[in-house]
């Protein structure tokens, strides 16, 4: 069976992604900061191994890039995310801003280049990042300019790897994965993790390298960059 990566898997769309696609028989390397604490992933049913992974942290990017050295990953999917400071203009905090710049932007990143070996040597080749419709400038409603404007730098850094790596055969694909209730989407959310998954699965599994580079609403609908 094919397999799946999922950074961010201790909760959330992260562990929606686990469960879902171990449930189809895939085999899922679950990353997530703190083994120790994710009982809940732990029992995911199917062929689920857990793997530390902090993406803020060069370190743990190398070291799970040397625990799966050599090995094919059909797919990654970077999922790990934070919503960061809220503070509006009066009250811009730039250490906060950094700190969601290197959550939401460099850690994908860093994630890409520890695993593109692991990518490059599997059959699908594809890399999803969950991005946001908040990262899109044309649909920009104002306010929000930290986790808006990260998520607008993770849209042009891969727009970028996908213009090198689409001719080695490489898909990457950004996700809006909707208003999903999640410890960061809220409890009133309108899209479940369950619904939202579901949807994204769908897309992977109909991928073609002409998605490449693509920007779309977990249904697969396009969206404005
Ligand atoms: N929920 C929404 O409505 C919504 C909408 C648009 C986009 N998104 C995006 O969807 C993705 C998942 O969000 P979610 O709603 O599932 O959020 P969530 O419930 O807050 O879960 C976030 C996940 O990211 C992990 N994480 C955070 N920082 C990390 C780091 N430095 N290294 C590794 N893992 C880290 C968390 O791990 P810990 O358990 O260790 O904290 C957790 O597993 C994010 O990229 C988010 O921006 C969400």
């Amino acid at each position: 069976m094919p397999s799946i990566l999922v950074t961010g898997a201790s909760r959330g769309i992260g562990m929606e992604y686990v469960t879902q696609f171990a449930a189809e028989g895939w085999t899922v390397l679950a990353a997530c900061r703190n083994p120790d604490g994710a009982a809940d992933l732990k029992s995911v049913a199917g062929d689920v191994s857990v793997y530390k992974l902090d993406v803020d942290d060069v370190d743990s990017t190398a070291a799970l890039s040397k625990a799966l050295a050599g090995r094919p990953i059909d797919v990654v999917v970077n999922n790990a995310g934070i919503i960061g400071s809220r503070a509006g203009f009066d009250a811009l905090d730039y250490d906060a801003w950094a700190e969601a710049m290197n959550t939401n932007v460099f850690g994908p990143m860093r994630v890409s280049q520890a695993l593109m070996d692991n990518v490059l040597a599997g059959d699908r080749k594809q890399i999803i990042y969950i991005s946001s419709l908040m990262g899109s400038i044309e649909r920009c409603a104002g306010g929000a300019y930290v986790y808006r404007s990260s998520k607008a730098a993770l849209n042009m850094a891969v727009t970028c790897l996908a213009q090198e790596f689409g001719p080695k055969g490489v898909t990457a694909l950004l996700f809006h994965p909707g208003h999903v209730s999640t410890e960061m989407g809220g409890a009133g959310a309108p899209v479940t993790p369950t619904q939202s998954v579901t949807g994204m699965k769908g897309v992977i599994l109909g991928l073609s390298p002409a998605d490449n580079g693509k920007f779309v609403n977990f249904d697969g609908t396009p969206l404005p960059w």
